[in-house]
């Protein structure tokens, strides 16, 4: 998957929606989708960052990109509700979401996980993608074939001691995407997780500060499986959960 070759085409006349596009692996897929002829409408929390990569956009040729300002952590139902009310009458259409954005929170030991802090985790990390999948679903219908695409993570198919609140969502976001596919099954829209896999990346260094960045691949690296699923070449490709980088297999190296 990783040495998928898109046409450059592939996007033409799409839209669609990256959260956490300021940075990270969704900073390089707005690119991404935005270079095989996407409009990609940036959600992120930073403004600063959302809009060097609309200028990134711009300067590489790509369609006119949209920003959309907004924290997860506050975001409520009405927000996502107003958001897709938003984009219908401003593009008429939506072909892809790919939900991104994540935190890390605090990892360590499960007795110290603070309530504040599962809260804010399990709000970013499932809640968000909760919600604006049921305020996004109508427009994705209207606009099929379609496709959701969720981020999980290694510890989010095998629970890893003190990775706390973030692999529990991750399980969530396993098992979010897998109910929704088996309820959309047949109906034009399809639903898929990718897990990364070890990525150079701010979050990764976080969790990781020991490591040596240049051991990783960079978010460029992993594109592959990020525009396979978004583009039509995945149409029968539904409920699944793809590891963008299967030759780390996790036990043998570390991943998050
Ligand atoms: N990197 C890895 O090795 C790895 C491995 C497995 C899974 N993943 C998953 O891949 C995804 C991307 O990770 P990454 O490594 O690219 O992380 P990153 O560099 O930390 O980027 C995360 C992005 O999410 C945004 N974000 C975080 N909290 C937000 C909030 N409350 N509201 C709106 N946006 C918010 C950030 O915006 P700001 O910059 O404005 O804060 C940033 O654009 C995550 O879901 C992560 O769990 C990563």
């Amino acid at each position: 998957m990783l040495d998928y070759q898109p046409a450059s085409d592939l996007l033409n006349n799409n839209v669609i929606l990256v959260t956490g596009a300021g940075d990270g692996i969704g900073r390089q897929a707005a690119l991404s989708y935005g270079a095989h002829g996407a409009t990609v409408v940036l959600l992120g929390k930073t403004v600063k960052k959302l809009e060097a990569v609309y200028d990134e956009l711009l300067a590489q040729g790509s369609p006119e990109p949209a920003i959309i300002p907004l924290d997860l952590t506050g975001a409520t139902k009405q927000n996502y509700q107003d958001m897709a009310a938003t984009l219908r009458q401003q593009f008429g259409r939506l072909d892809g979401v790919l939900f991104n954005a994540g935190q890390l929170g605090a990892l360590g030991p499960f007795e110290m996980i603070g309530e504040d802090e599962w809260d804010k985790v399990m709000q970013v990390n499932v809640k968000s993608q909760f919600l604006m999948t049921q305020a996004l679903l109508p427009l994705l219908k209207d606009s099929k074939p379609a496709s959701i695409v969720f981020t999980s993570s290694g510890v989010g198919k095998q629970g890893r001691a003190y990775w706390g609140s973030y692999a529990i969502s991750k399980f969530a976001t396993e098992g979010m995407m897998q109910v929704l596919a088996a309820e959309l099954d047949g109906s034009g829209v399809r639903a898929n997780c990718i897990n990364p896999g070890a990525t150079r990346t701010h979050m990764r260094a976080r969790a990781f500060p020991a490591e040596a960045p240049s051991s990783l691949r960079t978010p460029a690296d992993i594109m592959g499986p990020y525009l396979y699923l978004m583009g039509n070449d995945s149409l029968e490709v539904n409920g699944q959960s793809i590891d963008a980088q299967p030759d780390r297999i996790p036990g043998q190296t570390s991943q998050n």
